[in-house]
């Protein structure tokens, strides 16, 4: 590498396309000291390591987040979302919504999300062409997690917008603006909420079995399980996790088969394929392409010594794209096994959504390319800039 890699300011090729530029950080120092005293992690087995000794590496980011958003509502949501809270707290709020995604929770949602799809893509039937974030992989997710909430259908629009402020306010350089939006957010979520809350206690016979605005609800109700600051950030990121992630994996599924037609020609042939096929989606764009950790001591990685507090970036993005664990990681294959990426985390953190977002991608995916065999991208997808999230724009294809 030419000039000091520094993860605050990445070079425009990284925006585009960040695998060229943190491969050849992997070959050079796996473990790579930021110019701010940070840590950036691209090996597979390192970042494994990290990901199984929570105590050790702590999701907690109170460290992080209070020079960066002081005492704003923001600040309140980030350090009190379940994904940055170290066990013994994180294993209490996790237990509670974990009823929300057993194999029967999910098995009840496949009806749902299959008449989904097919609604989509009837209306795209007559269509000669389409802008696919906005007529299909958006819609689907804010359904589905909205669904699984219990948030009504009129306000889905409401949420897609405090998503997004909420979640642009974790990049790593902010505009005051983009604060000043994140913390109007969580602000109008909360009290949306509050007032959702009151109506389900006011109508508790309206809420499905495995709603999780339920569940929530009734350990608050309980008193030591949860508190309403807990219960109302949980949901929050809920909606929040939930969507956004799953937009991207659809889109980016699309756009790489696309650019790939030898692998829809697989696919069609043998269309058990979806689910290495959707693996293989998550690994080769990795909708979060980075998390954290913050050393509680003194650690050794590779050799190298970090220092106890320090803030540690683990590139998902690069882990997945590591020749040590993937043959070949620049291909993208639909037929590879084993996929072991680390898309969904892993630990005691590993994303609670995973098989349901698995659940959703197979079905669009299987329905959209059997339904339109002559999908053809008509210009190339564009990638937002950001680096937490690896996020299509948009992306124009014609269907006939
Ligand atoms: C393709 C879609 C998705 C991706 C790539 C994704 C990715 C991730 C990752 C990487 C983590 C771990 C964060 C860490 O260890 O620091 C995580 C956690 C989490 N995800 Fe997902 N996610 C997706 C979809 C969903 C969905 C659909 C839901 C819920 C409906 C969801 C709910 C959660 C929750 C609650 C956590 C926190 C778990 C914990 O801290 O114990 N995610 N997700």
């Amino acid at each position: 590498m030419t000039t000091v890699f520094d993860l605050r300011n990445v070079p425009e090729e990284y925006l585009s396309n960040p695998y060229r530029i943190l491969s050849e950080l992997r070959a050079k120092s796996p473990v790579y000291k930021n110019p701010d005293g940070t840590f950036i992690l691209t090996g597979y087995n390192d970042i494994v390591q990290t990901y199984r000794s929570p105590i050790i590496w702590s999701s907690d980011k109170k460290a992080d987040f209070k020079p960066k958003f002081g005492n704003t509502p923001l600040f309140e949501h980030h350090t009190n979302s379940v994904v940055f809270i170290d066990p013994p707290d994180h294993t209490r709020i996790r237990r509670l919504f974990q009823s929300a995604f057993t194999r029967k929770a999910l098995a009840a949602f496949v009806p749902r999300i299959i008449s989904l799809v097919d609604e989509y893509l009837d209306r795209i039937e007559d269509q000669g062409q389409l802008e696919v974030v906005e007529e299909f992989s958006f819609r689907l997710p804010i359904e589905v997690v909205c669904d699984l909430l219990g948030v009504p259908r009129q306000d889905r629009e409401l949420i897609r917008g405090w998503a997004n402020a909420i979640l642009t306010a974790l990049e790593p350089t902010l505009t005051q603006e983009q604060l000043d939006n994140g913390n109007e957010a969580v602000v109008n979520f909360k009290q949306y909420l509050r007032d959702l809350i009151i109506h389900r206690r006011a109508h508790p016979d309206d809420a499905r079995d495995t709603e999780i605005l339920t569940v929530l609800v009734d350990a608050e109700a309980d008193g030591d399980r949860l508190s309403e600051t807990e219960l109302l950030h949980q949901c929050i990121f809920m909606l929040n996790a939930g969507h956004e992630t799953s937009t991207n994996m659809i889109t980016h599924g699309i756009n790489e088969m696309l650019s790939n037609p030898d692998q829809i020609d697989l696919l069609s042939k043998d269309p058990d394929l979806i689910e290495t096929m959707v693996e293989e989606v998550l690994r080769y764009q990795a909708p979060i392409q980075i998390n954290n950790r913050r050393t509680i001591t003194d650690q050794t990685l590779s050799g190298v010594i970090i220092p106890a507090n320090t803030t540690v970036h683990l590139m998902i993005n690069a882990a997945n794209r590591d020749p040590a664990q993937f043959p070949e990681p620049d291909r993208f294959d639909i037929t590879r096994r084993p996929n072991r990426h680390l898309s969904f985390g892993l630990g005691v953190h590993i994303c609670a959504g995973n098989a349901l977002a698995r659940v959703e991608a197979q079905i669009a995916f299987q329905r959209l390319f059997k339904r339109f065999p002559k999908l053809a991208l008509r210009s190339s997808a564009v990638i937002a800039p950001r680096l937490r999230f690896r996020e299509i724009s948009s992306l124009h294809v014609s269907v006939t």
